[in-house]
């Protein structure tokens, strides 16, 4: 039987179906620039409609001029094309890689830096570091010298208020994710962000998706309710020992606490809210099982009333932490390790 098969519908078909194909990747973002896929689409219609016309008027003798002409037209509908994508791809994997960058700079901070700076880059007992105006004002210079040797105690240089973190200075970091690190730091800020025209991301914002231990979400959940910003009373009970002189409040095992450990004022499980009167010692003890360390860190309450001093490390079984409380006001505190474990002394 005779082939009566039209090869001109064949072509346009086959021109369709790719264009058709084309817009769906642009769609779809299976081929990006989206521009390019589109292009594409575009250029197998008319590439195809032309061979459609080719082969409907073709004779042996104008079959010359319209491949001529065709090779001519397909010629100029690509060279834009061209033109157009290849800045656009490369900035495309420009963007793509400072992505990468800021990933990995967030997994690296939920790792490394996250127990004294928070998960949010918000501040325990290390400063904030996300769009602080302080280190905003830093240079990348600086910042990537402070975290590669860390911060020498002034009254006491033989001892670091943050160690160093580069390997050759005895850290666990190598020159590259110190770089990540800074870039992570610096896209916190927006200035910084429009004057270097970088993607409008914070990288803190990924430091979420780089937790895989269960214990760590929970924390990063309890820190991203708290906040940073000021504390306002807890709704849960509070126990009045305002006739006391001194009271005591260990960090204790807490299943229901999401770090596992909580406050518990002396005497009254489960409750780590208290009222005292003014000239109270308030002593914090480490009572938690096995060798974890806590300490109590001040944070700042609605009220606007002062802070106290905040404790050093407390290891297990080490002798406590003592502040005596002259002034009336609210005193939320947390221990830095654990920011979870929250508590609350109201002086009357
Ligand atoms: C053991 C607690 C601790 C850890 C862990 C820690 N830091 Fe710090 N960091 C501090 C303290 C405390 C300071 C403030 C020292 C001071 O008072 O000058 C500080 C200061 C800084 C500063 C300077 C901020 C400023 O205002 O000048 C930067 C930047 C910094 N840390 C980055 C990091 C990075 C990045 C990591 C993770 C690789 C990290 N830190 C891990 C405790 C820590």
């Amino acid at each position: 039987m005779e082939n009566t098969r039209n090869p001109g519908l064949v072509v346009i078909s086959i021109g369709i179906g790719l264009a058709v194909i084309f817009a769906l990747m642009g769609v779809t973002g299976g081929l990006n620039p989206s521009n390019l896929a589109y292009g594409l689409a575009v250029v197998s219609v008319v590439v195809s409609a032309l061979i459609y016309i080719f082969y409907m008027r073709a004779n042996a003798v104008t079959k010359t001029g319209y491949a001529a002409l065709l090779l001519v037209i397909v010629t100029g509908l690509i060279i834009p094309f061209l033109a157009f994508s290849q800045p656009q791809a490369q900035a495309n994997a420009q963007a793509q890689q400072y992505d990468l960058t800021l990933k990995r700079g967030a997994a690296l901070f939920g790792q490394y830096c996250s127990t004294c700076h928070g998960f949010l880059g918000q501040g325990l007992n290390g400063p904030q570091l996300n769009d602080n105006s302080a280190v905003n004002k830093l240079s990348d210079q600086d910042l990537t010298r402070i975290i590669s040797g860390g911060i020498a105690n002034p009254s006491d240089p033989s001892k670091l208020l943050m160690p160093a973190w580069l390997n050759t200075y005895g850290g666990s970091l190598t020159q590259d994710d110190i770089t990540y690190l800074v870039a992570l730091i610096r896209s916190s800020d927006p200035q910084y962000r429009s004057l270097n025209h970088l993607e409008n991301v914070n990288g803190f914002d990924y430091v979420f998706q780089s937790l895989t231990n269960p214990t760590q979400i929970a924390e990063y959940e309890a820190q991203k309710k708290a906040g940073n910003g000021p504390q306002k009373p807890p709704a849960t009970s509070f126990v009045d020992l305002s006739s006391q002189k001194t009271i005591t409040i260990e960090a204790v095992d807490d299943a229901n606490n999401p770090s596992g450990f909580g406050w518990q004022i002396v005497g009254h499980p489960g409750v780590s809210n208290v009222i005292i009167a003014p000239g109270t010692v308030v002593t914090w003890v480490n009572h938690s099982s096995g060798s974890t360390p806590h300490d109590v860190v001040s944070q700042p309450s609605a009220a606007g009333t002062g802070k106290f001093p905040d404790s050093a490390i407390m290891a297990p079984g080490a002798p406590g932490y003592s502040y005596t409380f002259t002034k009336a006001g609210d005193y939320p505190f947390i221990c830095g390790i654990h920011p979870a474990m929250t508590g609350w002394i109201t002086v009357k």
